[in-house]
This record gives C-alpha cells, sequence and structure tokens, in this order.
C-alpha cells in the first residue's frame, strides 16, 4: 500500500557544503528575535495581557522577547470563540484544510533560519536540533495534510445489500484542546495543531510556559497561511490555563504531551465531567532501556549511545535512560561510552561546535543536579563532563554525566536530562533483566545492540514498547517512516507522523441509504 503518495520528508543543511554552511550561519547569526510580545490570539484578535520577559537558560540573561499569559477567562472566551467557528470549518472542504497546512510547511521552511535563532534563544537548541525540530515541523504539516486527503477527503464506500448504499465519512469532533511541552516547542506544536485541525477541529492551543514565542510564530503563519484565524485560537500560560482548558465542559478532546502526572491529573479531569466523554490523546515519558550483547559492535554502540543520551541534552522523551550491558562487554563498552562522552563539547548553543546546550530551566538544573548529586555521594558516578565559564555561566547547563547502578530497578522514575545509568546483566539473567525493564511500566523507546536476530525478536517480543531500534540509535523520529509513541507509563499510544493518528482526531460517521 502507498501511504505516503509523492510526500517528500523537507531536507537539512548540507554542512559539509562550506558554503551552504557558511550561508546558513550567517543568516541564523542575523535573525532577529521577535519584537511583538506573545499574546493570546482569540477570534483572529490579540487580547492584551500584563507582560513578562522571557529569558533565554543559554545564559540566564538574554531577554528573548515578552509573553503575556492568559487566565481562566482568556481560556473560556477561547473556547467560546472555537466552538462558534466550529461549524463552518468543519464544514469546509478537506482540501482547503490541507492547502492551507501545506502553505504553512511552505512558510516554516522559508523562515527556517530565524526560527532555528529563536529556537537556540528560547529552548537552548543546538544548531542541529534546531534544523531536526524546523523540518519535523515542516514534515507534520505536510503530512497530516496529505492524510486528510487521503482519508477524509472521500467517503469509503461499504458493501451491502442491492438496494443499499453504505458510506464512511470523518468529521471533525469539536474544540480541540492542544498542550504541547518546552522540549519540541516548534514541532510538537504545530504536530499537534495541524492534525487536529486537518481533521476538522477547532482548536485552542496552549504552549509550555518556557516556549510560548517560537509556538506564537507558528500560530502567527498557520493563520496566515489560510487557517482561519477564529479557527485557531492561542493561550500562553501556566498550568491554570491548561487545568481550566480541561474543564470546560464544551470541549471534544484533548491532545496532550508533557509528563505522565499530568497526563493523569488531565484523564481524571475529563472523567469526572457529566458531559461528552471525550478522548485524551497523551504522549508522556519513558524509562527507555538500550539492551547491548556481547556480539554488538563496540564503537557503533558509542556512537548511537552517546546520541540517544545526550543529544538535545537529554531532554527528548524518546532519550536514552539505560544502558544494560552484557557483563563480558561491560568494561569495554562503558570505556568507549564515557570516552566518547569526554568528547562532546558543551557551550553556547548557536555555536556551531557545541553538541550539548542547557537543560531548559533552572528548576530542572536543580532536579537533575540532586539526582546526579544523591550518586555522586554513594560513589556511582563513572564520568561527569564540566560545565562552561564565562557569559554561560549563569546558563542552565547540566553537563553529561553517566551513573552504574546495580540493578534496572534502580531507577525508578525519569530524569530529563543528559545522564545515562548503566547497569550489567549477566547472560543468563537476561529474561529476569527483560522483565525489570517491563515492570517499569513505561513502553516508549527501545534499543537492541545484537548480531543474533533471535536475542533481538526476544526482546521485541517480550516488551511492548512503542518504537524499538535495532542496532542504531533510539531518537530522532522521522514523520511517516517512525511514527511515534508509547504505550503505558508513557502514553494512550496513538502514533505522531503515522497513518492511524488523524483518525484519533476525528468522528466516524456511517450513512446507510435505502436507495
Ligand atoms: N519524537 C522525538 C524523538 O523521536 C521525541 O521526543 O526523538
Amino acid at each position: 500500500v502507498d501511504l505516503f503518495g509523492a510526500r517528500k520528508n523537507s531536507v537539512g543543511v548540507e554542512f559539509g557544503d562550506d558554503a551552504a554552511r557558511g550561508a546558513f550561519l550567517a543568516a541564523v547569526g542575523a535573525a532577529r528575535l521577535p519584537e511583538r510580545p506573545a499574546l493570546p490570539i482569540v477570534g483572529g484578535t490579540e487580547i492584551a495581557r500584563p507582560t513578562r520577559a522571557v529569558i533565554s537558560p543559554v545564559d540566564g540573561t538574554t531577554r528573548v522577547g515578552a509573553v503575556g499569559e492568559g487566565d481562566g477567562e482568556t481560556a473560556r472566551a477561547a473556547i467560546d470563540a472555537c466552538a462558534a467557528a466550529f461549524p463552518a470549518y468543519a464544514a469546509s472542504p478537506v482540501e482547503a484544510r490541507a492547502t492551507a497546512l501545506d502553505k504553512a510547511a511552505d512558510a516554516l521552511e522559508a523562515g527556517r533560519d530565524r526560527l532555528i535563532a529563536l529556537l537556540c534563544a528560547e529552548a537552548g537548541k543546538t544548531l542541529a536540533d534546531g534544523i531536526a525540530e524546523v523540518r519535523e515541523a515542516v514534515d507534520f504539516c505536510r503530512y497530516y495534510a496529505a492524510e486528510a486527503r487521503r482519508q477524509f477527503g472521500v467517503d469509503v464506500v461499504l458493501p451491502g445489500p442491492t438496494g443499499e448504499d453504505n458510506r464512511l465519512r470523518h468529521r471533525g469532533r469539536g474544540v480541540f484542546v492542544c498542550i504541547s511541552p518546552w522540549n519540541f516547542p516548534l514541532a510538537i506544536f504545530t504536530g499537534q495543531v495541524a492534525a487536529a485541525l486537518a481533521a476538522g477541529n477547532t482548536v485552542v492551543a496552549k504552549p509550555a510556559e518556557q516556549t510560548p514565542l517560537i509556538a506564537a510564530e507558528a500560530v502567527r503563519i498557520l493563520h496566515a497561511s489560510g487557517i482561519p484565524a477564529a479557527a485557531l485560537a492561542f493561550v500562553p500560560g501556566d498550568g491554570r490555563v491548561g487545568a481550566a482548558l480541561t474543564h470546560d465542559p464544551r470541549i471534544a478532546g484533548v491532545a496532550f504531551t508533557g509528563s505522565t502526572e499530568t497526563a493523569w491529573a488531565i484523564n481524571r479531569t475529563l472523567a469526572d465531567k457529566r458531559g461528552p466523554i471525550v478522548p485524551l490523546i497523551a504522549e508522556t515519558g519513558g524509562l527507555n532501556a538500550m539492551l547491548v550483547d556481547a556480539t554488538a559492535l563496540g564503537e557503533q554502540v558509542a556512537d548511537d549511545v552517546v546520541a540517544s543520551a545526550f543529544r538535545s541534552a537529554g531532554q527528548r522523551c524518546s532519550a536514552l535512560r539505560l544502558l544494560v550491558v552484557q557483563a563480558d562487554v561491560a568494561d569495554h563498552m562503558i570505556d568507549l561510552v564515557t570516552g566518547a562522552a569526554k568528547e562532546l563539547a558543551l557551550g553556547d548553543p548557536a555555536d556551531p561546535a557545541t553538541d550539548v546546550g542547557p537543560v531548559i530551566d533552572a528548576e530542572a538544573k536543580a532536579g537533575i543536579d540532586g539526582h546526579v548529586e544523591a550518586h555522586r555521594a554513594a560513589g556511582r558516578l563513572r564520568h561527569a563532563g564540566d560545565l562552561p565559564g564565562g557569559t554561560l555561566a549563569r546558563g542552565t547547563f547540566v553537563a553529561p554525566t553517566v551513573i552504574e547502578l546495580a540493578s534496572v530497578r534502580d531507577l525508578d522514575r525519569e530524569v530529563f536530562g543528559p545522564v545515562l545509568h548503566v547497569v550489567r546483566y549477566k547472560a543468563a539473567d537476561f529474561d529476569k533483566v527483560l522483565d525489570d525493564i517491563a515492570a517499569s511500566g513505561y513502553g516508549l523507546t527501545l534499543g537492541v545492540h545484537s548480531r543474533i536476530a533471535r536475542t533481538v525478536q526476544q526482546v521485541i517480543a517480550r516488551l511492548p514498547v512503542g518504537n524499538v531500534y535495532v542496532n542504531r540509535n533510539i531518537i530522532g523520529a522521522v514523520v511517516g517512516s517512525q511514527p511515534f509513541g508509547g504505550s503505558g507509563l508513557s502514553g494512550t499510544g496513538p502514533k505522531a507522523g503515522g497513518p492511524h493518528y488523524l483518525s484519533r482526531f476525528a468522528l466516524e460517521q456511517v450513512i446507510s441509504t435505502n436507495t
């Protein structure tokens, strides 16, 4: 089945080509940060609110821009506007929505360098991460546009006896609430919103508190590309805005990416309402493991581990938290991994030489540092890099760290930063190790490095995770190639960037006509 038609994923920057690299760096360097504050946008109109400065995590000093956060009243006004806009938007042709998303993809691509500069400043993204993030946002828009045309553009004609016409069609559910995280403040924000809009819903989008500016840019681009202003409202703010949105009895569904704790809270809120029973599409965290046996190729493992654990400063829900290595090769593998980790350059994310930027804010840094210090005190640190000084001394950096644990069960929570935990296993205990990984209850990503097909199959069969990566790194799922999402404590299962995602945002209606 050709699920993808003529759609192609967006392209990156050819860093090996000096001219292309130079032009890219010059454009990012010259890009201006947004002058307009990110304000709530309701019914196409900005709402004046008191503003606060958004400060960069890179140096704890640079003012990136300003945000005027909404409150409960703004949230209600946004739902009023999106509820009023829903009938006309739901009745609009699928082609019109898809065309608007394609145009938004083009505009994101055209604005790439400016958006990357903002991602570096506001979220501390490295240039490589910024490029990948803009590409993912572009790909989400084009992918969901193509999927909407394919799945929703025509009725599905179903069989029946002579004289009976049966057809299935999709329609939007109503007002969808999209709540997105700071770690992919452009890609996940845009992906949720694009999916909900493609399926015919109107949308109230709440970005993470830490990253409202890049999200506001995405909303401006979507509006300018033909998404009706009234069909997409934007309400920056903290958890109180999210709570006001999810408590509202008029909403038709919630797409949420963030912590498991918050997903539980939203689930409870939705369940307690005496009103329409609406879906929650949740993508949360992971306690992601990589199993490495004695047949694995050392240098490749080291590359894949370092990318999986430390790229994006470990702030990906897909990131590697637990490296589980067969005891016979463990010392060798740990040496290779710590050797490669030592080579990582920590620093200004806008510098092309930087591999690891800051974590998102001081609260995140304090939590990760506390975890590392407890293990340092217990003598379990195998590697800890140095922090940058000078103008970056006030940035929220955490050095890549490797901690050795006695058992998989010793890690019982996701540490959302550049911290890798290593555990050794004896070949005879392999089944028990798999049981211990399964016992965490998370099910997002998993890596296996082995040249034995039976081992790979055994691991895949035992662990019901959403995304398994064999003999490669475990991050950077590509839209359309690695539909992404997990189950259990990691989420409700729908795969972003996959062929079944849009249907979770839509209602199915079957029309049976006696002809
Ligand atoms: N989709 C991202 C990745 O695959 C997740 O956080 O890395």
